[in-house]
C-alpha cells in the first residue's frame, strides 16, 4: 500500500520512476483537481459590518472574512485587485498555510488556484486528501506587488486574521509550505533546510506544524520532490497522532 502510494505521489508530481521496461504500463492520464471554491463557500464576500479593530481574536467566521476582505491595515491593499482569505473545511484535520497569494491567487480571490496550486492538489492527493478536505490559507492575505517577499510590517499586520484563522479551524496539523511562511509562523530565521524534517508547535494552542518546500520551488527545482515527500509523510504520522 505505502509502495503503490509512493508510485502515485511520485507520478502526480512529475517524478520518473525507474522501472524494468517489460513492466511499464502505459502512464495514466494526470488528473489535477479544478480549483473551486471549497465546502464552506469561502469565495463569497460576507455582507455582515466589519467590526472595530482589535477584537480579530474574537470575530466569528462572517465576520472575520469581512474584515479581511476591507482590510487596509497595510498598502498592499492599494495594489490588491482583492483580499484572499482562505478556502477549504472548517474543521480540517489539516491547514496548509503558504506565503502570500499571488497574480491568479489574486484575480481569482482562492488561495493555490495557479501553478503551484495545481502541484499542491497532487501533492495532497498523494497522501489521500484533496482541496474541500483541509483548509488552505496564506501569511499575507494581499498580494505583494510583483511577487515580491512580504515586508515584516505587512506581516505584523495580518498576523491576527491568520492566528483566528487557526484557532477557529483547530487543526491537527499545519503544514508550511516554503520558507516565508515557516519562518513566520515559526518566528525564526532558521533556513528551511533546517526547519524541515521534525516536528514544531505552533501558537499558544501549540498546533503540531510541519514543514516542506514551496510547490513553486518544487516547479523550479523537481529533483526536491523526493524530499517534499519525506516531509508529507512526516506531515501525515504527526497528524495522526
Ligand atoms: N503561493 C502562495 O504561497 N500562496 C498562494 O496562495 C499562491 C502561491
Amino acid at each position: 500500500m505505502e509502495r503503490e502510494r509512493r508510485s502515485r505521489y511520485l507520478q502526480a508530481m512529475g517524478i520518473v520512476e525507474w522501472q524494468r521496461r517489460d513492466r511499464v504500463a502505459e502512464p495514466a492520464a494526470q488528473s489535477v483537481q479544478p480549483a473551486h471554491a471549497g465546502s464552506s463557500g469561502d469565495a463569497a464576500p460576507s455582507r455582515q459590518p466589519v467590526p472595530a479593530a482589535g477584537d480579530i481574536s474574537r470575530l466569528e467566521w462572517d465576520a472575520l472574512q469581512a474584515r479581511v476582505l476591507s482590510c487596509t491595515a497595510c498598502d498592499l491593499h492599494k495594489s490588491r485587485t482583492q483580499a484572499v482569505f482562505g478556502v477549504g473545511s472548517r474543521d480540517a484535520d489539516w491547514m496548509i498555510v503558504g506565503e502570500a497569494p499571488g497574480a491568479e491567487e489574486d484575480r481569482r480571490g482562492e488561495p493555490f488556484v495557479g501553478r503551484a496550486g495545481q502541484l499542491l492538489d497532487s501533492m495532497l492527493h498523494a497522501i489521500g486528501l484533496d482541496r474541500q478536505q483541509v483548509y488552505i490559507a496564506n501569511v499575507l492575505k494581499c498580494r505583494p506587488p510583483n511577487n515580491r517577499d512580504p515586508r515584516p510590517e505587512e506581516v505584523e499586520q495580518c498576523e491576527p486574521y491568520l492566528q483566528r484563522q487557526v484557532a477557529l479551524v483547530q487543526p491537527r496539523l499545519i503544514l508550511a509550505v516554503g520558507r516565508i511562511a515557516a519562518q513566520n509562523l515559526l518566528k525564526t530565521n532558521a533556513p528551511l533546510s533546517r526547519l524541515r524534517g521534525r516536528r514544531h508547535s505552533y501558537g499558544e494552542a501549540g498546533t503540531p506544524l510541519v514543514v516542506t518546500y514551496h510547490p513553486a520551488y518544487l516547479l523550479r527545482s523537481p529533483l526536491e520532490k523526493r524530499k517534499a515527500w519525506q516531509d508529507l509523510k512526516l506531515a501525515r504520522e504527526v497528524a495522526g497522532r
